[in-house]
């Protein structure tokens, strides 16, 4: 090497001797060469240095100038935004690229595209966390970091039954090569992204999951609603123990959440899914819900059980009557919280309803909503992050059951999500694979 004119350092406009200058560029190429293996030492290395580097750990791909996959606006439901959005950062990661920020869709009208409201996924989530919580796996970038915004190549996705999984995964890996790979930007474009071919095992989904958390303006929605939720039921629990004489309260008042899919659509599209698949234990009258809840063992009573149902069910009272004596049925409106509810688009509103039916102590569901699916998957995650072995069972911390499936003592089943299954699909739509047995 000839260091004789010391050329790197001019720019910084210095001007050294070269024995001076020799010294200084040695230190550099021991930093340089630090930094590109320090990341596999990590274990070793303290937090200073750790984050000293972060943005070698960051751009796996190039040092300091990343690439990008740009997806189009994400939409359907909160649960099927998730999960494509999911789709979206795994593919990503296959590319070795960063994922620009995708705009998510606040309204649920997906056949009119011009009623499609797109949300900045930041409005909804939190930007930075979750590229810290997913740090090493996948990140987010915004669209200003993006250098040359004609450097760009489309990936056209395609449709229908002649494009496989197969002919989709050779696709990505072709624009993991020449000439694609050079492009600063991958433009996927095509229909609907949670229609893509699923590569993906359920602990990739899980760690992503993992790392969206509700922007907190939202969560403080939803800890608003579970307050209220708790302090009804130490109401209750009061009024019921001062008859029998029992005091003091230590820990906070449980509830158990409901998701009750008996709306009219969904009644229409399960009836629908029996036939077809020939399973009769999809489709749950809320007679036979309010029973199952009712079989659940080892509850307290009296305990609040909050309703998540569709909106339309707000005015059927009938959903509020049935339920075996200390079960204290609420919805959002018996609550007094619709209000909180109603300020929101209706992307907020699940997002909301999500989180309450996340925190609960006991949580109720049917094995084939996504929604009911992502929540146990949830709190399945949250069990193993805490070393509890088994998530099944009755003594479990945050016990989820199928209303669904019935168990042997004639109450909902224990459900718990395996997170070692090869696809999401099997665990979290169209299943009644639920793990606990
Ligand atoms: C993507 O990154 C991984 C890990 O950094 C590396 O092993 C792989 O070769 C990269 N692939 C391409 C096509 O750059
Ligand atoms: C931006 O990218 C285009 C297309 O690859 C290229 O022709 C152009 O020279 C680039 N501009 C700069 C400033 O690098
Ligand atoms: C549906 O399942 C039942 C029992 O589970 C079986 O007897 C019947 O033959 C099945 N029908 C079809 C069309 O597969
Ligand atoms: C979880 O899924 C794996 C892979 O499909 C399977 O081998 C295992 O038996 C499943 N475990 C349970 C408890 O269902």
């Amino acid at each position: 090497m000839d260091f004789s004119n010391c050329k790197p350092l001019r720019f910084l406009g210095l001007h050294l001797n070269s024995l001076l200058c020799k010294f200084v560029i040695l230190v550099a190429i021991v930093l340089v060469f630090r930094a590109v293996y320090l990341p596999s030492y990590s274990g070793f290395s303290g937090i200073g240095q750790k984050n000293l580097f972060a943005n070698f750990n960051n751009h796996p791909s190039e040092f300091g100038k990343s690439k990008f996959l740009e997806v189009p606006q994400i939409i359907w439901g909160l649960n099927n935004q998730k999960i494509a959005f999911a789709r979206a950062c795994l593919t990503a990661r296959m590319l070795n690229r960063t994922l620009l920020m995708p705009s998510l869709s606040a309204s649920l009208f997906y056949k009119e595209v011009d009623l499609l409201k797109p949300i900045s996924f930041d409005k909804v989530f939190q930007f930075e966390k979750f590229n810290s919580l997913c740090r090493g796996f996948v990140q987010l970038a915004r669209y200003s970091d993006v250098s040359n915004i004609t450097d760009f190549i489309e990936l056209q996705k395609g449709t229908g039954r002649r494009w496989t999984i197969e002919k989709d995964l050779d696709q990505l890996r072709q624009f993991n090569k020449h000439p694609y790979h050079e492009y600063e930007t991958i433009r996927v474009v095509g229909n609907n992204p949670f229609l893509w071919h699923d590569h993906w095992p359920v602990k990739d989904y899980a760690k992503i999951f993992k790392c969206l958390v509700l922007e907190e303006r939202i969560s403080k929605e939803a800890d608003k609603v579970v307050s209220k939720i708790r302090k009804i039921g130490l109401e209750e629990i009061r009024i019921a123990r001062s008859s029998r004489s029992e005091t003091n309260l230590l820990q906070p008042v449980s509830y158990v959440a409901v998701h009750m899919r008996i709306e009219k659509d969904w009644m229409i599209h399960c009836k629908k899914l029996e036939q077809r698949s020939n399973i009769s234990e999809i489709c749950s009258s809320k007679e036979q819900i309010m029973q199952r809840v009712g079989k659940i063992m080892g509850l307290k009573t009296p305990i609040v059980v909050y309703l998540a149902v569709a909106d339309d069910l707000l005015e059927d009272n009938s959903i509020l009557a049935g339920w075996n004596e200390g079960f204290l049925p609420y919805e959002k409106k018996k609550l007094g919280v619709f209000d909180i509810y109603k300020k929101h688009p209706y992307l907020i509103q699940s997002a909301i309803d999500y989180e309450v039916c996340l925190r609960s102590e006991v949580f109720v569901g049917n094995s084939f909503s996504t929604f009911s699916s992502l929540i146990v998957l949830d709190r399945t995650q949250k069990m193993i992050d805490m070393g509890v072995g088994k998530p099944c069972g009755t003594d479990v911390r945050w016990p989820s059951y199928a209303y669904n499936l019935e168990s042997e003592s004639e109450g909902p089943r224990p459900w718990a999500s395996n997170m070692s299954d090869s696809s999401l699909q099997a665990i979290s739509y169209g299943s009644n694979r639920i793990s606990c047995s």
